[in-house]
Formats: structure tokens, sequence, C-alpha cells
């Protein structure tokens, strides 16, 4: 018979996973493997709550395996390391982003594209190459081969850095629109600006408007569902990147690009998006995605916020007020990313 999820490993762990659908997220006992030589052991103290983990935790993508224990924004502290890890010693404050191995020997792997890599193991709901499933960061500890170990870091920054820098966003003065004003959405404002570009949200929550401006540094914020401004808005943006979650139109995002723009998706909603071709053609317009960053990306892009001073704006939550702080992210209230705080609320 299979070994229950606390005996498979030696090392006890335990965190909150959901246990079906519902997405209902409540305690749950597991094991974690012994630290190998190339490994770190990490006490998980914070861990960010992104998007990604309510669409899995609800099955909404339809690869959920249950339990599901989320959590890929992952902040701690090394408490053991192998005999082969140079890099971190005990002690150091240290992050794991979405991607805990990779096979280190394809093409895409080759090239510190680890994030397309097909054999790529992620941080939860995945499988380890022993054959036994990953689980997350909303849990005491994690051990993790330290290669895909960071500074701590957000899953949110570099999903929005590495599209940016790819598909050439990043020249000063041009017109960048945000579309959706989240997790994402928040840090992408912000590198915009850091990148010199102009930048507008483009927004279903009217009442986002003052705080985009004044807090976090939009040039301009426009409602999606005021048909006069979008009206006078379109035709003006050079790329927009669209971090929506859920089903959304994108013919309104396409009119707001210039000729040649760019709409640039990485939201990843549980259902396609419709893709009206004659804005398309006729304006020489190009449709892309992205998928988070590699890990020498991922480690740039940490650079640049130091160098810049951006960090992410979060609600720091307690374990158990996890399933209302999912609620609140299903109907965008977040301002703008929850974090728990595990290590001070995480309690048997
Ligand atoms: N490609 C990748 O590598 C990658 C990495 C991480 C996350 N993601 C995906 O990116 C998306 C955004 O993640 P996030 O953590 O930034 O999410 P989030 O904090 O919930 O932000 C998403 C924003 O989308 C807008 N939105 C409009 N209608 C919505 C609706 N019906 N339901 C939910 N949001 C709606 C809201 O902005 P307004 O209030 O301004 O309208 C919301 O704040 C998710 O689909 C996530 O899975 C992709
Ligand atoms: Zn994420
Ligand atoms: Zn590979």
């Amino acid at each position: 018979m299979a070994k229950s999820a606390e005996e498979e490993h030696p090392v006890k762990a335990f965190g909150w996973a959901a246990k079906d659908t519902s997405g209902t997220l409540s305690p749950f006992n597991f094991s974690r493997r012994e630290n190998g030589d190339d490994d770190v052991t990490i006490k998980i103290l914070y861990c960010g709550v992104c998007h990604s983990d309510l669409h899995a935790i609800k099955n909404e993508w339809g690869f959920s395996y249950y339990p599901v224990l989320p959590g890929h924004e992952i902040v701690g502290v090394v408490t053991k390391a192998g005999s082969n890890v140079e890099k971190f010693k005990v002690g150091d404050r240290v992050g794991v982003g979405v991607i805990v191995n990779s096979c280190k020997s394809c093409e895409n792997c080759k090239q510190d594209l680890e994030n397309y890599c097909p054999k790529m193991v992620f941080t939860y709901n995945s499988m380890n190459y022993d054959g036994t499933k990953t689980y997350g960061g909303y849990s005491d500890l994690v051990v993790v081969d330290y290669r895909y170990v960071l500074p701590p870091l957000l899953c949110a920054g570099i999903t929005v850095y590495s599209p940016m820098k790819y598909y050439g966003m990043t020249e000063p003065g041009k017109h960048l629109g945000v579309a959706g004003l989240g997790g994402l959405g928040h840090v992408a404002v912000k590198l915009g600006k850091a990148f010199g570009l102009k930048v507008t949200v483009i927004s279903s929550s009217p009442k986002k408007e003052s705080e985009a401006i004044s807090k976090l540094g939009a040039d301009a914020f426009l409602v999606s569902s005021d048909p006069e401004k979008v009206k006078a808005a379109v035709g003006t943006m050079d790329f927009i990147i669209d971090t929506i979650a859920a089903v959304h139109p994108l013919a309104p995002l396409l009119g707001l690009l210039k000729m040649n723009g760019k709409l640039i998706t990485v939201g990843l909603p549980d259902k396609p998006l419709e893709l009206p071709i004659f804005p398309l053609v006729l304006g020489r317009k190009l449709v892309g995605g992205s998928d988070i960053g590699g890990i020498k990306e991922t480690q740039e892009m940490l650079d640049f916020c130091a160098k810049h001073n951006i960090t992410s704006e979060i609600e720091l939550i307690r374990m158990d007020y996890i399933n209302t702080a999912m609620d609140r992210l299903a109907k965008s209230d977040v301002r703008y990313r929850f974090v728990i705080d595990v290590s001070n609320s995480l309690t048997k």
C-alpha cells in the first residue's frame, strides 16, 4: 500500500492544505525528505498568497491533485545546509519561488530558462523526481535543492519583470497599460515607473484609483467599465501587461494599443479567452504570454528592485485567516498581496 503523506519521508512537517475542490484549507500533517548534499532546509517565516494558489485549491485549471498545500512565495531562514551548498549557510534569510527542481540538461535549462523546462517541478501540486508530491509554503518547513533558493522574493515580481524585459517594455517614455491591479499588477506599475515608462492602470475597481496614483505612482487610471474614458484612451498605449485572473474580453484592451502594440498576458483564467482577429491584423498587433522566469533572471529582478527600492505592498495575515483571505482574493479585495505570518501563527 502507498505510504501516507505523513510517513513518506523522515522529516515531520505541518501546514494547511485543501482536501477537495471546495478549496477550504485546514491543518495537515505530512513529511519532507531528509536534507541531502545539495539541499537546504528552511524554517518558513512568511508565505505570500498568489492568485495561482486560489486557482489550484479549487482545481480551476483541472490538474490539481489533493491534498493541495499551496504557497510559492516562501521566505524563511536556513536551518540546515548540505555538504555541496556553498551559497547559503545556517541562519541566512532566503526565498523559494515557483520552481523547486528542473532537469538541468535540456535546451531551456542550459539557457537559464528552467521555467520552461518540460520536467520542471513546481513548489506544490507537482511531483518530485522520486515520485512523491510537492507541498508548498503554507507550512512550517521546506527542503529544497540550493540551486532553486534565492534571497527572499515574491513570484509576482519575476512574473511581470520577465515579460517586460523579453518583449521590450522598458524603453523610457513609452506608454504601458497594466490590466488588473492585484499582486502582479501593482508590482508591474512600480517596475514600469522604474523603467521610466508612462503607466496607466486598467481596473474594474474604481475604488483603487487614488491609491494607484498616490501610493504606487501610476500616471493614470482607467476604469474598464467606463466607456467614455476607455474611448478617450483608444490607440494610446505601446504595450499592455494583462494580469487579470478571470475570463475577460480582449477587444477593449487591443483597442487601447497603438499600431504595432503588444498585449502580453500573464493572468491564467480557468477558461480560454476569445481573440478578436480584426484589431490584430489591422493594427499589426501582437498577443503574447509569459510564465514566471528563470532563477538567474529572478536574481536580476531582485537586484533591480533593490536598486530602485521596489517592494510589494502587503497585508500580513494569520494562518487561520487564510480561508477569509481566499474569499477576499476571489473578489479582488486585497491591497495588494496577502502574506501569511507563518512562524507566528501556524500552531498545531
Ligand atoms: N504567468 C505566470 O507565471 C503567473 C504567475 C503568477 C500568477 N499568475 C496568474 O496571474 C493572475 C493574477 O495573479 P495575482 O496573484 O496578481 O491575482 P490578484 O491579486 O487577484 O489580481 C488579479 C486582478 O485581476 C483583476 N480582476 C478582474 N476581474 C477579476 C475577477 N473576476 N476575479 C479576479 N480578479 C479579477 C483584479 O484587478 P482590478 O480590481 O484592478 O480589476 C484583481 O485584483 C492569476 O490568474 C494568477 O494565476 C500567472
Ligand atoms: Zn504565483
Ligand atoms: Zn530542463
